[in-house]
């Protein structure tokens, strides 16, 4: 089959289009004719090396995977050849033409979605999901701010705070501002600018999708108890957040499962959860698909077809 691999860690050149066995399903495991493959920061984090070198080369990338069930192995969890399917591989290799995933990773596809689509939901989604109602236990008639609402998490965690009932302020910089409104946000901050007074102690949570050193104006958004949750790393005053009695949480990759995949697609079939693609590319063209993520300026998903 053709798949994209890397011999070495490195820069978006490092990738290649390679012929390789098709994957064999171990146990618990289902082989999945792959579709559609969602590209997120953590695909060129992991090849650059920025991620540490725990991943074995040669290495596929690709995590997120929609596509059709073609073969299971012992205990597939009930999947069937010809079973639509999207969901989150265990260690990458969605940038195949077959890819293996773990039956309990997958979810159906939701049926009113494209494979496209489909495959912008899984780590994006369910990161989103986990930060906003799980970390950030966020309920009905709070206000939440969202830091990089523009992003492939964060436009789905602006439609997903929505949903809940909260009121959402999303950041972004100005040429944003009317996708992040179309998303559902009530308010929009250009990062660009000063903090307004009236954004002061007005949040209940900060979901921060954008980490770094320069997170501090966040905890000044929030009200006395609030929560900061990190979706990606950043560093944030202790001494700051102490005097203004805020909490800031741990970055967390919570496990994604068949029930929280089923959940994402409940809500994308309901047309509440729309994942907005900023692009796509053919397999052969992931380099393009790498850089564009790496630019850090991608407007919601970017989508690699595989087929
Ligand atoms: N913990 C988890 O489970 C988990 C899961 C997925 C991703 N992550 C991490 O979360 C982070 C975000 O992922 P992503 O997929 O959302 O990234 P992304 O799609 O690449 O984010 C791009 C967006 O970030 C916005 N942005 C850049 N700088 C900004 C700033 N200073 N203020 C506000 N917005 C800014 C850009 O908007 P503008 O063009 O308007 O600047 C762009 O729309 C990554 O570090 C990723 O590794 C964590």
């Amino acid at each position: 089959m053709k798949a994209i691999r890397y011999h070495v860690r490195g820069g978006p050149e490092v990738l290649r289009l390679e012929e390789v066995a098709v994957p064999k399903p171990g146990a618990g495991e289902v082989i999945v004719r792959v579709h559609a493959v969602g590209v997120n920061p953590g695909d060129w984090q992991i090849r650059s090396g920025l991620a540490g070198d725990a991943f074995k080369l040669p290495y596929i990338p690709g995590w997120d995977v929609a596509g059709v069930v073609v073969g299971a192995g012992e205990d597939g969890a009930g999947w069937r050849p010809g079973d639509d399917v999207f969901g989150m591989t265990t260690d990458s290799g969605a940038c195949a033409e077959y890819v293996a995933v773990p039956a309990g990773q997958l979810a159906r596809k939701p049926e009113s979605v494209d494979f496209v689509r489909a495959a912008a939901l899984p780590q994006s989604g369910f990161a989103a999901w986990h930060a906003l109602f799980m970390q950030g236990e966020l309920k009905a008639g709070q206000t939440v701010l969202i830091n990089g609402a523009a992003g492939g998490v964060g436009h789905l965690a602006v439609q997903l705070a929505k949903w809940k009932g909260a009121r959402v302020i999303g950041t972004a910089s100005a040429r944003n501002e009317p996708f992040v409104r179309e998303r559902g946000a009530d308010e929009f901050v250009d990062y660009a600018e000063e903090l307004s007074e009236k954004l002061k102690q007005s949040a209940d949570l900060v979901l921060d999708t954008v980490g770094g050193g320069r997170g501090d104006w966040l905890l000044d958004v929030l009200k006395p108890g609030g929560r900061l949750v990190p979706v990606a790393w950043g560093r944030y005053s202790p001494d700051k957040a102490a005097r203004a009695s805020v909490a800031v949480q741990e970055v967390q990759y919570p496990p994604i499962g068949t029930a929280g995949l089923a959940e994402l697609a409940r809500l994308a079939d309901e047309g509440r959860l729309v994942p907005a693609i900023d692009s796509i590319f053919p397999l052969e063209e992931t380099v393009r698909a790498h850089e564009k993520s790496e630019s850090r300026r991608a407007r919601g998903k970017i989508v690699i077809r595989v087929t």
